[in-house]
């Protein structure tokens, strides 16, 4: 039973059944366990709200988040964390989740296995899906959808035993590389790791969107005993701007600056311990002189006033193209839709928040641990920052909790470089969950405009398209992200004439990147949505105006690329969810059908090569050098199956690194990149390697090169804008009685599945973004650019109660010229989600949807203390 206690005394407790003391000062029991008792496998990821699940643990036998915890409340408790828990139900517990592919990133994974143990001790095989499906309530997982996870406990429950499956070649579904570690927390995140005499940063964020900065008064936070330096633009010694495409992107704010939004840094402050860092960094004292925020993007391109400090004008960039005889062909349309969607902005919630661990070596070069998106772009821009030759600086990856995109654009890095880099000690800064969801970029807000015509039949004869997206102030990618928008404006269908233009809004709301779907999401939730009111005018099913208009190889698409036979997949997809359509509709139920496509790689005329290398050890092992981030996608597993492939080596011999150690950056890991341009890039190293016989200790390099694309606005005729796509349909049906969606059908065209397990872990876990993104996800900001949402709750993510069945269909039609055929999995997952779901709504009760999401109370500001 949980204990009161007085205040001020050390407190003692049982853990994993030993006595242990510990010194107060600690915030709660998870921070106790993880800075002082170097217990790791209970993660931070929101801690102290208690929202996430990921800290949980034992407390006298019920599993409980320990992250809101104070220490009185467990004195002479038995507190019990994964490492305490029998090792043969740990490792049975561990090896079905990893053989199920029950995880992706990991993150959440220990603090569900503490409660799976729970569970089955107290219910045995009476555990039933439904029952933890409502005992995971406590639990967020942002990758899987929650489908292998209910799977992987029914079959603990059973008491069935699944086994890891070793990695095989291409096409073979074995266990996820290192899923074994990620499930018993023994993977380390960045937060995780702990060198010696390592000092702790915390950030001190804006606190008005637009205002000017009088002076920072740093004396009341250097002051505090135990903080050893407070570092702000004053100590900067390079560049103070940062940014993957504009460098527009200050990593403080100086003292005669002028904040842009409130995940603006105005100084970074080192102690001895976090707790002291976060309670100085309080204390830095910032005199403002607060301005009116323009917050609406349609009045940020209308007014002369510059939303953000320094920088010329509020439209970051304009996309638009045309094609064909516009006015002739709305002209000459049977029906003729025009309606105005507005998408909302939404926030990644990956789970593990952002972390940075910079340790200064004694020969002048600095060591950075990050678990951002690109280690290259990491690396160049902290050395702008430090005005040091890039060889100074190595990052090396550490594989993430999750990112989707929102861990691109830097966080904390350049911060706790300088930080390390002046004081010459390891610093290490990880944010809390407040902070993170302040500073990274969301998906954007889009309003779209949307006029569609067709003939009689249902054959589409014109689009015109006018989208306004709400980018924040930093540029980040939000340019390319609003390009996609208007290049994916059409959907995957062929239109004889089109007119779209996309403009990307500079504002005081948060910054708006990648996320998952990149654009794509949101133009097609407007076009799926005029297809069905379409169809309606038409007189045919939503499926058959889809079909009437899907591209062909030999079509022309969009802005005008000719499509090859990889667009196959997009029929593909549609026809593999028809008989369940059919059978949906002759059931009388109410359902919907999307269909999308998403680009994979940059494309728009960016040259694109991709290095890896390839080196066999003295001691056996093959290391195998890439330049993706894993991030729970599995772009790791997908490098080894290439290397097994190849080289026909035993997969216990693999091993996989990416830092910057070796010249192999491309860019940021986005696009569906990974999977499609990792895989020839290291296929090409090991054949490298094999016409020299695998030699030991040297370096081969191989390379994947997508050199033929062209920019929407190259002027080029029938232009190749992307080199690959990958498709997807969706079916969604909802039960009358209840309105509760009761099933997802999801085909997807993966060109070819490296393994087919992580392909379809993927797609459940889009789905499940999708519903989300469809029905309750939101992340509104004030008229003052404030978020109204402060933690993970407020979000409205699905959890795993309400996410319904979720079957996959895997399609496999190779893409010519890419390697083994692979389009890539995770861009698409979503798109056509929210199209699906508003189609099933308005077979339900009749209503057009014209805004997400479709399901969500309005958002009311949280109360600062939530
Ligand atoms: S860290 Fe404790 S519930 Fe999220
Ligand atoms: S595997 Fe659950 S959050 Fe990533």
């Amino acid at each position: 039973m949980l204990k009161a206690r007085e205040p001020g005394s050390v407190a003692e407790f049982n853990l994993n059944g030993a006595p242990v003391r510990v010194a107060d000062g600690h915030p709660h029991l998870l921070a106790a366990l993880r800075e002082e008792l170097g217990v790791l496998s209970a993660k931070d990821g929101c801690s102290p709200s208690g929202q996430c699940g990921c800290c949980t643990v034992l407390v006298d036998g019920k599993a409980v988040v320990s992250c809101n915890l104070t220490l009185g409340r467990v004195e002479g408790c038995e507190i019990t964390t994964l490492e305490g828990i029998d090792a043969g139900q740990r490792d049975r517990m561990a090896a079905a989740f990893a053989s199920t592919g029950a995880l992706q990133c990991g993150f959440c994974t220990p603090g569900i296995l503490v409660r799976t143990a729970s569970l089955l001790e107290k219910k045995g095989a009476g555990l039933d899906r439904g029952t933890a499906a409502r005992h995971l309530g406590a639990h967020l997982c942002r990758c899987t959808g929650y489908v292998k996870i209910l799977d992987a406990v029914e079959l603990l429950a059973k008491g069935e035993s699944p086994e890891p499956v070793a990695l095989g070649g291409i096409g073979t579904s074995g266990t996820r590389y290192q899923g074994l570690e990620l499930a018993v927390g023994e993977k380390h995140y960045v937060d995780d790791l702990r060198v010696d005499g390592m000092l702790h940063g915390a950030l001190h964020l804006a606190a008005h969107a637009r205002a000017d900065i009088e002076g920072i008064d740093t004396a009341a936070a250097a002051a505090i005993p135990g903080v050893v330096g407070v570092f702000t633009a004053a100590d900067v010694p390079g560049e103070l701007r940062v940014g993957l495409i504009h460098k527009d992107w200050p990593v403080f704010i100086p003292a005669g600056g002028r904040t842009s939004y409130l995940g603006d840094v105005l100084a970074i402050v080192v102690a001895e311990t976090r707790e002291i860092a976060r309670h100085a960094a309080t204390l830095v004292d910032v005199q403002y002189s607060p301005l009116r925020p323009i917050t609406d993007p349609a009045a940020a391109v209308a007014t002369d006033d510059d939303a953000v400090w320094g920088l010329d004008g509020n439209v970051l960039s304009r996309s638009v193209y045309a094609r064909g005889d516009i006015d002739a062909a709305f002209a000459a349309s049977a029906h003729v839709v025009h309606d105005v969607f507005q998408t909302q902005r939404i926030e990644h919630a990956f789970l593990e928040p952002e972390s940075t661990l910079a340790v200064p070596h004694t020969d002048g070069r600095l060591h950075v641990y990050s678990g951002g998106q690109g280690v290259w772009d990491d690396r160049d821009q902290i050395a702008s920052v430090l005005a040091v030759d890039r060889q100074a600086i190595t990052v090396e990856l550490v594989s993430n909790g999750g990112a989707f995109g929102g861990k691109e654009d830097m966080c904390n890095q350049a911060q706790t470089a300088l930080a390390a880099w002046l004081l010459g000690r390891p610093v290490k800064c990880t944010v809390s969950r407040e902070e993170s969801l302040l500073i990274h970029p969301k998906r954007h807000p889009v309003r779209i405009d949307l006029e569609v015509g067709c003939d009689a039949d249902g054959r589409l004869t014109a689009l015109r398209a006018r989208m306004l997206g709400d980018s924040g102030p930093y540029a980040s990618v939000g340019m390319k992200v609003l390009e996609r928008a208007a290049g994916h404006a059409s959907g995957p269908y062929r239109v004889p004439a089109i007119d779209v233009e996309a403009i990307a809004a500079r504002t005081n709301n948060s910054v708006c990147g990648a996320f998952r779907g990149f654009g794509a999401n949101q133009a097609q939730f407007a076009m799926e949505g005029a297809l069905d009111r379409l169809a309606e005018a038409v007189g045919i099913s939503g499926w058959e105006i889809r079909s009437r208009n899907v591209i062909a190889p030999g079509d022309v698409w969009g802005p005008g690329q000719v499509m090859d036979d990889g667009c196959l997949g997009a029929r593909r997809c549609l026809d593999a969810v028809r008989p369940a359509y059919d059978a949906a509709r002759a059931e009388g139920r109410a359902c919907g059908v999307g269909l999308g496509l998403k680009n994979s790689g940059l494309g728009n005329g960016f040259l694109e090569i991709v290095p890896a290398v390839v080196r066999f050890e003295a001691d056996g092992t093959v290391e195998v050098r890439h330049c993706w981030t894993e991030m729970g996608q599995g772009v790791h597993t997908v490098a080894a199956q290439v290397a097994i492939e190849e080289l026909g080596v035993d997969p216990g011999r693999i091993r996989v690194v990416v830092d910057t150690t070796r010249e192999l950056g491309a860019g940021q890991t986005t696009g569906s990149r990974g999977t499609l341009m990792g895989a020839g890039a290291v296929a090409d190293a090991c054949r490298v390697a094999r016409a020299d016989g695998c030699r030991v200790g040297v370096d081969y390099r191989g390379e994947y090169r997508v050199d033929w694309t062209s920019s929407i606005e190259s002027g080029v005729e029938q232009p190749v804008i992307h080199s690959a796509f990958g498709y997807a349909s969706q079916l969604v049906v909802i039960d009358r009685d209840t309105g509760a969606i009761e099933r997802v059908l999801a085909a997807h065209d993966v060109g070819r599945a490296v393994n087919p397990l992580l392909c379809i872990n993927q797609i459940e876990g889009a789905v499940h973004m999708g519903l989300g993104y469809a029905l309750t996800e939101d992340f509104p900001c004030d008229a003052e650019g404030r978020p109204l949402i402060t933690t993970l709750r407020g979000l409205g993510i699905l959890r795993a109660k309400d996410v319904p069945p979720i079957d996959v269909i895997l399609v496999e039609e190779p893409q010519p010229r890419a390697p083994y055929g692979i389009k890539g999995v995770g861009e698409i997952g979503l798109v056509p989600t929210a199209g699906a779901v508003a189609a099933a709504l308005h077979d339900l009760d009749g209503g057009w949807r014209t805004a997400l999401p479709m399901r969500r109370e309005p958002t009311v500001a949280e109360p600062a203390d939530a």
